[in-house]
């Protein structure tokens, strides 16, 4: 790895710097507290980000403090690795301190984010931040930060520099396998194994066998119900076509016996009507006999009903007759009342002509009075506008008279506008007079206006007196009217009247003369009501009469059909007997077929029952052949297992040997650098520096070797910077030359005197060939001139610090 250039913004002391660096032995020189450690701590912010070790207190204190708050902290570092040219810029902004990277390889953007770029960081270095300062970064004060740790971290942090980290990942991976196979193996053994040490496969096989017993028993139990309950159908099908037969014979017997009754009741019936027929045909040969005197009787009937039909169409003509006179009486009254109506109306009418006369002589009385009205009318409008105008004109006299008066002889002529002077007493007088013989003439139009007004007044009340009378003389002609009416009316009414009256003569005329005797009558009525009775009596024993030929067929047929019937019942022959004895055997039957379906019913349950019972047994011989099944699996499965550990504990046991055997050769490697290193800077005081098993550091004084506790401080700072540049030689000389080839030594000539400073220099100078940059931190700026180049740290006056390359 070669740094080629850092830039940074914001970064604690630093606002702005961008800085090359050089290869060789290069200073990093200034006073404390500029910024010197500060520098190279942001190397390690911009490869590994906010790790505790590299942000001191927390991230907020690697912003710089008078940071304004829109710019971000910032840094890009550029460096080579493995032939690579790597840009890595890492930056925090905002409030809440967001942070964010970016790397680019080659010129092309690898990863972005901080996360992702640190992870992608430490894959490419094949190192994380703590392998970082511990190997290419010596830390102030941490010069010794090795040989300080227990002997287990120490080993750890070696082992991880020197990248056997990765073969003891491999071996504890293979050991968790281990470790994991084999309880896999015990909990799968333990399955194999009941609670009481027993192994399962051998239970189950012992229970399976019992089941498969208690299965065969079952179904030979099975079997032999099966059996029984054939039998018992059979037997029951035996019964049921006995029973069936035994009915249908039944059922045939009672049939007939029904049959035999029926026929009986028939005959019965057959025998009942006969006898009723006898009864009727005796009936009807005595209506017969009473029936032949019918004939006379009808002649007698016809006779008398002629007569008395006679007589009552005589009786109605009579009444006919009657009415017409009656009639005829009211409309003689009706007539005579019309023509007095008449005499009295025409009397009435006589004076249509006066009315007619006075009607006419009022309507021109009412039309003069009308003319004298609207003249008199017009006379007084004339008046009252000859009243108005001179009240007008006395007015304006009026007005002009008091003006006049008012101003005297001063006043000017209404005339000719000229003042008045001498005419004005002459004026005066004639304005008075002229008013005078207004007012006169005024007096007269009032009295002519009064005189107007009163005939007006007359004439009015005349026409209203008029009216009254035009209306009495149009009463007067609406009663005539009526009168002529009720006349026109009167003499058709007795038009009408002598036409009825001379119908009603002539029918009296075509009825003539008619005798009636009304006792005649009646006696005669009750005659023919009681001939008519015994007529219909007769009549109905002739009904009965007739039908004796169809009784007496009847009869006959009656006679041959019950001779028949008597036969058939007598040929009939039913044994009751064997009935009864039939069903009480049935009744046997029934009884039986019942009590075998009951055990039928019995025997299917006990089969059911029985099957479930080694249905349940088969069920439980199949889940214990899964429980085998799974069992042989688990067995299957555990020999795999037991297989592969096999194979896994060989592959471990040829890591550990590998791994022994690389820590053997790497000790003594590490042990030959430190003891050359030794040699050098203590010019051969001590003549070796060897580690043990445990990372322990031994340095041999004298030809004997003592464990690092016994040295003085400097002695032991010397033998750690020894350690850890053998380390860092060792790890560069495995990278080749493109790996991790610079080195970080932040104040590590504190301790030391003046002449093992000037050894470390000139060891510095033979490990140029190893590391193609150290960087040698520190205030002592005696050492200058051994450096190849520096970088000068210095602040500002504002407290800003900056960096520059100075040689
Ligand atoms: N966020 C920050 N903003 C400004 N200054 C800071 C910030 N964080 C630390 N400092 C200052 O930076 C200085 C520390 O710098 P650094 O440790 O790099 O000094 P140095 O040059 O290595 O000194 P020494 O020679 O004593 O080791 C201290 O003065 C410290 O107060
Ligand atoms: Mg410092």
């Amino acid at each position: 790895m070669r740094l080629n250039y850092i830039e940074l913004r914001n970064y604690r002391k630093f606002e702005r710097i961008k800085l090359e660096f050089p290869d060789g032995l290069v200073g990093i020189l200034g006073n404390n507290g500029v910024g010197k450690s500060t520098l190279v701590e942001s190397v390690s912010w911009a490869l590994f980000g906010n790790q505790k070790e590299i942000v001191r207190t927390g991230k907020e204190s690697i912003r710089r403090s008078d940071a304004p708050d829109n710019e971000p902290t910032f840094v890009k570092l550029e460096f080579r690795f493995a032939g690579d040219e790597y840009v890595v810029t890492r930056e925090m902004s905002g409030k809440s301190l967001s942070m964010d990277a970016k790397l680019l390889i080659n010129g092309h953007v690898v990863a972005t984010g901080a996360n992702e770029v640190t992870s992608l960081v430490q894959e490419k270095l094949g190192m994380d931040y703590k392998s970082f300062f511990i190997s290419v970064f010596a830390r102030q004060k941490e010069l010794n930060a090795l040989s300080s740790l227990t002997e287990r971290d120490r080993r750890i942090t070696i082992v991880r520099m020197l990248g056997i980290d990765q073969l003891d990942d491999i071996i504890d991976n293979i050991s968790k396998y281990e470790r994991g196979s084999r309880e896999r193996t015990s909990d799968l053994r333990s399955l194999l194994i009941d609670e009481g040490g027993q192994p399962k496969s051998k239970i189950l096989e012992s229970s399976r066998s019992e089941l498969e017993k208690e299965a065969t028993a079952l179904s030979k139990e099975i079997e032999s119900m099966r059996g029984r309950q054939s039998k018992l159908k059979e037997e029951e099908k035996d019964t049921e076509d006995r029973l069936s037969r035994l009915s249908e014979k039944l059922r045939g017997l009672r049939e007939a016996q029904k049959l035999l009754e029926k026929d009986k009741r028939m005959h019965d019936s057959r025998k009942e009507r006969r006898d009723q027929l006898e009864g009727e045909i005796a009936e009807a040969r005595k209506a017969a006999e009473e029936a032949l005197s019918l004939p006379e009787l009808n002649s007698e009937y016809q006779t008398l009903k002629k007569q008395t039909e006679q007589q009552i169409s005589n009786k109605s003509k009579a009444e006919r007759l009657k009415e017409i006179v009656g009639e005829i009486e009211a409309i003689d009254q009706e007539i005579a009342e019309n023509r007095e109506e008449i005499e009295e109306l025409s009397e009435s009418l006589e004076k249509t002509a006066s009315i007619k006369e006075k009607a006419d002589k009022t309507v021109e009385m009412m039309k003069a009075s009308e003319k004298d009205l609207v003249e008199l009318r017009n006379e007084k409008s004339k008046l009252d506008q000859q009243m108005t105008s001179i009240e007008e004109n006395m007015n304006s006299e009026r007005e002009h008279l008091s003006q006049i008066e008012k101003l005297g002889p001063e006043s000017v002529c209404p005339t000719c506008e000229r003042p008045l002077g001498d005419h004005y007493e002459h004026l005066m007088e004639k304005m008075s007079s002229s008013m005078k013989s207004s007012e006169n003439k005024l007096e007269e139009i009032r009295i002519a206006k009064e005189i107007a007004e009163s005939e007006i007044n007359d004439r009015a009340k005349k026409m209203e007196a008029l009216k009254k009378r035009q209306e009495a003389i149009k009463r007067e002609e609406m009663a005539l009217q009526q009168a002529e009416h009720s006349m026109k009316a009167a003499s058709k009414n007795i038009d009408k009247n002598s036409r009825r009256r001379e119908k009603l003569v002539s029918q009296m005329k075509s009825i003539g003369e008619i005798e009636f005797d009304s006792e005649k009558l009646s006696s005669q009525e009750s005659k023919l009501r009681e001939i008519e009775k015994r007529r219909d009596r007769l009549i109905g024993l002739s009904t009965i009469a007739g039908r004796l030929p169809e009784l007496e067929k009847t009869f006959k047929e009656i006679e041959t059909e019950l001779k028949k019937m008597g036969e058939k019942i007598e040929s009939v022959r039913i044994d009751t007997g064997e009935i009864v004895k039939l069903e009480t055997l049935e009744t046997e039957l029934v009884e039986k077929r019942k009590e075998l379906k009951k055990k039928s019913e019995e025997t299917y349950e006990s089969i059911v029952g029985l099957s479930a019972k080694r249905e349940s047994i088969s069920a439980e011989m199949k889940s214990i052949e899964r429980e085998k099944k799974s069992l042989g699996e688990i067995e299957a499965q555990l020999a795999g297992i037991e297989d592969k550990q096999r194979s896994s504990s060989k592959l471990l046991e040829i890591m550990k040997e590998f791994r022994k055997d690389l820590i053997s050769r790497i000790i003594p490697t590490l042990s030959q650098v430190a003891t050359d290193l030794i040699l050098q800077l203590t010019e051969g005081k001590y003549t070796a520096l060897t580690l043990d098993e445990g990372y322990n550091i031994y340095i041999e004084d004298n030809g004997e070797e003592h464990r690092l506790e016994r040295f003085s401080g400097g002695e032991t700072d010397l033998a750690n910077l020894c350690l850890r540049l053998a380390i860092s030689k060792v790890i560069s000389e495995r990278a080749g030359t493109e790996g991790m080839n610079f080195i970080v030594l932040d104040e590590i000539f504190g301790s030391q005197d003046a002449l093992r400073k000037r050894n470390l220099l000139s060891a510095f100078n033979a490990l140029s060939r190893q590391f193609r940059q150290i960087f040698l931190i520190t205030h002592i700026e005696e050492i200058k001139d051994s450096l190849s180049g520096i970088i000068e740290v210095y602040e500002d006056e504002r407290g800003v610090s900056h960096a520059k390359l100075t040689a």
